[in-house]
């Protein structure tokens, strides 16, 4: 009876596996470490003393993860493994096809062929495209993503309605990740961006650690409260959580649900600028600049559904995200290092 985690070593995955692990499940991690380091695993044990298994293995790989399937006896699979810079999807959108649908092909395959029935997997509220209207409901139009690497979260959800389809059996809850930010309390795991960071939060951090000179604001002329860009900001911890009401929601043998995972509450950046500067009394420097193509005004969640069927409402907010956040920075100016 075993968790398999693909990509369980990245920011997301890390979190969930601590969280896993301290209720008791029983997890084994794929990872070809794309984009996260070997040093994560020994920070998992630092938090939980435990230690998952671990495979180093692209999830496209077939031969190998049939492997994994055969000797471990999996019961449910969290698919956090993909690729997920928006700027590199633009210049590489068959890579990121490649990588991310066909990852999630194999994957399937897999779990069909060895009976694995329960399946958690990682979308984005990407799908949502340009949203006419916030809060943004499960039930909302997808599409119109406006880069190749939110096209292929989008595609993955077809395919995997597609299966629940021919697979009655099948139960597949596809979580829609608004804005994840924060990092472990312990300030062990958190989030490592390669190079210049594409997201605000890491970007923020980095300014605070003097590794930037400052934040470049994209665009301060949006149709929001103070200009700025509108976004649902959710503590990784809470996000990290909400898989596991989603392992116990599956469970319920519900074929596939949709939910999105969010606090419900749009925050501009300015306002995470200020909320991080008053909740770790250090000055952001930033300076406004052109907006960033593909931007939206505003995007946040409506989280009822989650909380109605699964029972998953956030605890923590940006107050305790700006913390965390600085807490591992601070620990880690290079992040887990090379
Ligand atoms: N921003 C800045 N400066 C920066 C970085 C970001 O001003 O250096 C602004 C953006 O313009 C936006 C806000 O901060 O208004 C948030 O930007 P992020 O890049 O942190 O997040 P996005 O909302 O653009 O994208 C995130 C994930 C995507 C995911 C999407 C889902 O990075 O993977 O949320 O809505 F698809």
């Amino acid at each position: 009876m075993a968790v398999l985690v693909t990509g369980g070593t990245g920011y997301i995955g890390s979190h969930t596996v601590v969280d896993l692990l301290n209720n008791g499940y029983d997890v084994v991690i794929v990872d070809n470490y794309v984009n996260s380091k070997p040093e994560v695993l020994n920070r998992i044990f630092k938090i939980t003393d435990k230690k998952p298994r671990f495979y180093e293995i692209s999830v496209q790989d077939e031969e190998k993860m049939s492997e994994v399937f055969e000797k471990e006896n999996i019961t449910d699979v969290i698919h956090f493994a993909g690729l997920k810079s928006v700027a590199e999807s633009v210049a590489k959108p068959q890579l990121y096809f490649d990588n991310n649908v066909g990852s999630s092909k194999v994957l399937l395959k897999l779990m069909n062929k060895y009976g694995v029935k329960n399946l958690v997997f990682s979308s984005s509220a990407t799908v949502y495209g340009v949203p006419d209207h916030v809060p943004l409901k499960e039930t909302d139009k997808v599409g119109g993503c406006t880069n190749p690497y939110g096209q292929t979260k989008l595609d993955i959800e077809y395919l995997l309605k597609d299966y629940a389809k021919e697979h009655k059996d099948a139960n597949i809850a596809i979580l829609r990740y608004f804005n994840p930010i924060g990092a472990h309390s312990s300030g062990l795991i958190g989030e490592d961006p390669q190079g210049i960071p594409n997201n605000l939060m890491p970007y923020i951090t980095q300014v605070a650690v003097g590794k930037r000179d400052h934040l470049n604001v994209y665009g301060n002329d949006y149709k929001t409260v103070d200009g700025t860009g509108v976004r649902d900001y959710i503590h990784v911890v809470d996000l990290a959580r909400g898989h596991l009401c989603a392992l116990k929601k599956l469970e319920q043998k519900p074929g596939l649900v949709i939910y999105n995972l969010g606090t419900g509450k749009g925050t501009s950046v300015l306002e995470l600028v200020h909320a991080f500067e008053k909740a770790n009394n250090i000055k952001i420097n930033y300076v406004i600049c052109e907006r960033r193509p593909g931007d939206v005004d505003e995007n946040y969640a409506d989280c009822h559904k989650a909380y109605e069927e699964m029972g998953f409402k956030t605890k923590l907010d940006i107050v305790d995200a700006c913390r965390d956040s600085w807490h591992w920075q601070k620990n880690n100016p290079n992040g887990y290092g090379d």
